[in-house]
Order: structure tokens, then sequence, then C-alpha cells
């Protein structure tokens, strides 16, 4: 495992592009799902420095807060509340590119302006949401959404071999 995240300095395309190789490194061999959402929430908090970056994990009704990097999170959302919920209940990314026009959008903090949140999938279903909030309107577009889903897609590998973790 790489000891130290290597981070591009060049267009936001790059800078997925050296962070996925990193993560699936990381990742790969390790079954327990926290450890993983942890040290993926620090690498893209390190690559990106959005303001809050972050899991919740599906537990029955609700999403339960997880490893994440930023300040203090809401702790629990129902099931179709907020963009959390919403990515959830629609099983599908969420790009608000201004949370003031998102209705019901849960504002953890005050200062996130934006967000986007994706879906983690097992055998069909979400199993876990990747919320990330930026300070600024307009961050997140079509390309976090593509470069985010892969990254979804290669916890859900590691997800396969922690399933009773879920
Ligand atoms: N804004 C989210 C809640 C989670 S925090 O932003 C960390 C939402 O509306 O679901």
């Amino acid at each position: 495992m790489a000891e130290e995240l290597i981070v591009s300095q060049g267009t936001k395309e790059d800078m997925y592009e050296t962070l996925l190789p990193q993560i699936a490194s990381v990742i790969e061999d390790e079954p327990d799902l926290v450890a993983n959402m942890a040290n993926v929430s620090a690498m893209l908090a390190d690559t990106f420095r959005h303001w809050w970056t972050g899991f919740y994990r599906v537990q029955g009704e609700e999403l339960v807060l997880g490893p994440f990097q930023g300040p203090l999170a809401c702790t629990r959302i129902r099931r179709g509340r907020g963009v959390c919920g919403t990515a959830w209940e629609q099983a599908k990314t969420i790009i608000v590119p201004d949370v003031d026009q998102f209705p019901g959008h849960i504002a953890c903090s005050s200062l996130s302006r934006s967000e986007i949140v994706v879906p983690l999938f097992q055998s069909g279903r979400v199993v876990a949401v990747l919320d990330i909030d930026s300070k600024e309107l307009n961050t997140f577009d079509a390309v976090d959404a593509h470069y985010l889903e892969r990254l979804a897609e290669l916890m859900s590998s590691s997800l396969c071999l922690s399933a009773k973790n879920l």
C-alpha cells in the first residue's frame, strides 16, 4: 500500500485519474468497510480539500453517519430526506449546484453551498452514500459524478469481501 498520497496539480480529471488507482490499491485487499470508508474520505479530502467529505451507511430505514473528514455532521437521516436520503431513495447520484434551491436540504453546516451525493451498491441495493459538500456554489459536475461513481464501484468490490459488516 502507498504510504503517502500523490496529488496531481493538473485538471480535475487529472486529480481523479491520479487518485483512483491509489484508492484501489489501498482498499483492494481490505475487507473492513469502516476502515476503507475512513481512508477513502481522507484521500478525497487530502486531494480536493472540500468542506465535508464522508459516508453514511444504510441501517434499517435510516442513514447513519460513517467515517468522514470535516466539521460535525448530522448523525441520522431518514430515507427520502435531504440530499443523502433522496440519493438513497432514488438510487442515483444527485448533484446540487445550490443547496438553497434543493427542497428539504439538510444543513449540517450553514457554510455548505453545493453538494454531490453518490450511492454505493451491493447486490443491486444501496448500502451507503458518499456525500461531499463545498463552501462554493456550482462545485460539482458530470466529471465528479463520473469518477465518484467509478470510486463507488471500486468500493462495492471491496464490500463483496465484507458483506458481514453491512
Ligand atoms: N446536506 C446533507 C446532509 C449531510 S451533511 O451535508 C454532511 C443532506 O441534505 O442530506
